[in-house]
């Protein structure tokens, strides 16, 4: 390190590599590209790398290109997408993306190299990992964990007297004594860059697997003078990568159990965390309840002494405060304090229900505003609609909005009250303290004040069940009736 480059908590880059093919996944989909809690696992190693506050980002990428340097360029315009090339290894792979951030200016300071599918490392172990290079002045200092069962990563080399980090075996090149080392490499480390940019001149390809080891640089910069040093971390989870979906589910339900954890300590009551699934990207406030079977996606968020579940799936739902939300599956939509919506609830994208409002049984909702106190209680299909104020809209209404080529608006006034099966054959307008009688087809607007009725006559048929279903039980209740 030459003297001039003062070390601060700050990394002047982070490096997260994301060239791999990832073929245990055995998907179309690029591995890192894969979700876990909401979050794509290269989305969950971008996030960890940003709350460094790094000058610099880069990703490194090889496998299904495109695919993921557009979602990487999705999530963080300001990251650099490196392209490395056929010379396999970590190693090859650092090397490329220092040369392309030494391009502008030449990286000084702290280098954190990362990978794209671990995704519960946290940005408090990389501080932590930065803090520890940056005190003790090191040339490189790498995270490790001690495992029970090392097989296929790479050993700390440590001094069997005073317990220096001498370097890194992989797996492949170890000898049978170097794989009782229970001590593994995380592969996630933090470089003094001029350390690294000189030290992988000298790595070569020379080894078992024939690609450039990243983990060589550990040797050539102790061989140059320089301190190596590692920081261990009890936490296995945050070094473990997602190889295939075996691990990428125990990942997900690990990153879960963290979040309903602390959601917990944060005054969330959670009644079955096991069943209970919870994006990253989820609010939730204080004296909220969850009951069980419920997962919370995207940007959902719940106020103050709402209750949510059993049994919900919502996905960007707002749930004002003290509102309940019972067996109901929902996007996009935006529930009043107070209100009511469930059981068997189906909210689509656009349904705002206004405080004290209910959505209840049975009920498809879309594109539809219904103001405070109005009640949809049960049975029936709402979109394209704007309801007014404390309307109650009876069982089984369905607003036609959608004449085979077009779709169109239903306005219904406040204060009014519809009949059991009432169609809104869109467009139409009801107003204020309209009523709508049972099984009305509204196809004309509909004047405040007045009752809307489609009427049919009705004719009985006296005697008919005797003349024509003869010995039926129906028959036989008939006879006994006139008797
Ligand atoms: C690597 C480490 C090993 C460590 C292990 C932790 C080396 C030589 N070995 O082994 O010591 O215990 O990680 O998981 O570094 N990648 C590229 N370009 C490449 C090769 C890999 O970008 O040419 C990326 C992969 O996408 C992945 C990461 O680097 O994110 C690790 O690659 P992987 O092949 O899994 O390394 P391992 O052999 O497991
Ligand atoms: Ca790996």
């Amino acid at each position: 390190m030459s003297p001039q480059e003062i070390p601060t908590d700050i990394p002047a880059a982070v490096i997260v590599l994301a060239a791999g093919a990832g073929t245990r996944m055995k998907s179309r989909t690029p591995k890192i590209l894969h979700p876990l809690g909401g979050i794509s696992m290269v989305g969950h190693a971008l996030a960890a790398a940003k709350g460094l506050n790094p000058a610099k980002l880069a990703v490194v990428v090889r496998h299904e290109r495109d695919l993921v340097a557009g979602h990487v360029a999705g999530l963080d315009a300001a990251a650099q997408i490196v392209d490395q090339d056929e010379i396999p290894g970590t190693g090859r792979a650092v090397q490329q993306a220092l040369d392309a951030l030494d391009a502008g200016a030449e990286v000084s300071g702290t280098v954190v190299v990362t990978y794209g599918d671990v995704p519960l490392l946290t940005t408090e172990l990389l501080a932590e990992l930065v803090a520890t290079h940056s005190a003790d002045n090191n040339a490189v200092t790498v995270l490790t964990a001690v495992l029970d069962d090392a097989a296929g990563y790479g050993r700390i080399l440590r001094d069997e007297a005073d317990g220096t980090v001498l370097g890194i075996r992989e797996h492949k090149d170890a000898t049978d004594a170097e794989r009782e080392i229970r001590e593994i490499n995380s592969g996630i480390y933090a470089f003094n860059a001029a350390v690294l940019r000189k030290a992988l001149k000298n790595v070569t390809t020379d080894n078992n697997q024939g690609e450039m080891y990243l983990t060589d640089v550990l040797a050539l910069a102790r061989a140059d003078g320089g301190r190596v040093a590692a920081v261990s971390t009890t936490d296995r989870w945050q070094v473990e990568g997602a190889n295939d979906r075996v691990q990428l589910s125990a990942l997900g339900a690990e990153h879960n159990r963290r979040i309903v954890e602390a959601w917990m300590r944060a005054g969330v009551s959670i009644i079955d965390p096991a069943s209970t699934w919870i994006d990253s990207t989820v609010q939730l406030d204080e004296d909220v309840t969850i009951l069980p079977g419920t997962q919370l996606h995207g940007k959902t968020t719940v106020a103050r002494d709402a209750v949510v579940g059993p049994d919900s799936t919502l996905t960007d739902v707002q749930i004002a405060a003290g509102a309940e939300v019972t067996r109901t599956h929902g996007s996009g939509a935006i529930i009043g304090e107070g209100a009511h919506v469930g059981p068997y609830t189906y909210l689509r994208p656009g349904t705002v229900l206004g405080a004290d409002g209910k959505i209840g049984a049975f009920y498809e909702t879309k594109n539809v505003t219904i103001g405070r106190g109005s009640k949809l209680s049960h049975l029936g299909y709402a979109g394209d609609a704007e309801i007014g104020e404390d309307t109650n809209i009876g069982c089984g209404n369905i607003t036609a909005n959608f004449d085979g080529v077009n779709k169109h608006r239903t306005v219904i006034g406040s204060g009014v009250r519809t009949g059991s099966n009432t169609v809104f054959v869109a467009p139409v307008t009801v107003g204020d303290g309209a009523f709508t009688g049972a099984g009305a087809i509204v196809r004309k607007d509909v004047p405040a004040g007045a009752l809307s009725m489609t009427v049919a006559p009705q004719r009985n048929a006296e005697g008919w069940t005797l003349a024509n279903r003869p010995g039926s039980i129906p028959a036989q209740a008939a006879q006994n009736a006139s008797n």
